[in-house]
């Protein structure tokens, strides 16, 4: 990021880290950092706690994907179910990358073409004061397509109705289409708890205009 952005995400850190967890985030962590050599194929923002990253990283074992999430808990949970007991990260799961930071610095610094981007149950910053951090603006939809391939196709989830309007706007305004609003509901740890309160996760697809 070269200006100042505006902080999207709340917590940073959650309670204290076991000693597994933590040593998992000393030693493994660095070891699969993504690299500039390594062509990625899919992108998940903000993976939370990585019920959904893991889903894709079994579907897809001979695609890199990368994840990115600035809650170091989120990180470190993730970390732990994908290694085994002597913290080596069980065969299935070797297709995944971390970057545990903010998404932009690494769009930023980057020119990634991926085949799929998700983003499910992004914050929704509710209060009308807090809309400035919001993360689905116009202009980071337009980072996003500058880094999606021509035919690629990006995928957000979020039961928070005003946000997914809120979204809806913002592409309008962007170089990004909706050309799906129709899939089924991914299960993950924010869609299980509906924190909106509404009777479904929203679903919108959006690929280059
Ligand atoms: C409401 S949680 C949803 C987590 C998960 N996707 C789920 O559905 O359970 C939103 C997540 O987005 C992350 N996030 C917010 N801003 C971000 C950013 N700029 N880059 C990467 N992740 C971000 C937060 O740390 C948080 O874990």
């Amino acid at each position: 990021m070269e200006k100042q952005e505006i902080r999207t995400f709340g917590r940073r850190h959650g309670k204290k880290l076991s000693i597994r967890k933590s040593l998992l985030m000393k030693n493994v962590l660095p070891k699969i950092a993504p690299t500039e050599s390594e062509h990625i194929d899919i992108l998940e923002i903000g993976f939370g706690a990585g019920e959904h990253i893991r889903e894709i990283s079994n579907a897809n074992p001979n695609k890199i994907i990368l994840g990115a999430e600035p809650f170091e808990n989120g990180v470190a949970a993730l970390l732990s179910a994908i290694c085994d007991e002597n913290n080596n990260i069980m065969g299935g799961y070797k297709n995944i990358r971390i970057w545990p930071d903010d998404v932009r610095l690494i769009l930023n610094k980057n020119n990634f073409q991926f085949a799929e981007i998700w983003i499910l149950h992004p914050d929704p910053w509710p209060k009308a004061k807090h809309e400035k951090r919001r993360l689905l603006n116009a202009e980071f939809l337009n980072m996003l397509a500058t880094n999606l391939d021509p035919n690629g196709k990006i995928i957000i989830g979020t039961d928070h109705w005003e946000y997914f309007d809120w979204i809806t706007e913002q592409v309008k305004n962007s170089n990004l289409v909706i050309s799906d609003s129709e899939h089924k509901t991914i299960q993950t740890r924010y869609q299980k708890k509906n924190m909106a309160h509404t009777d479904k996760t929203k679903y919108m697809i959006l690929t280059h205009k």
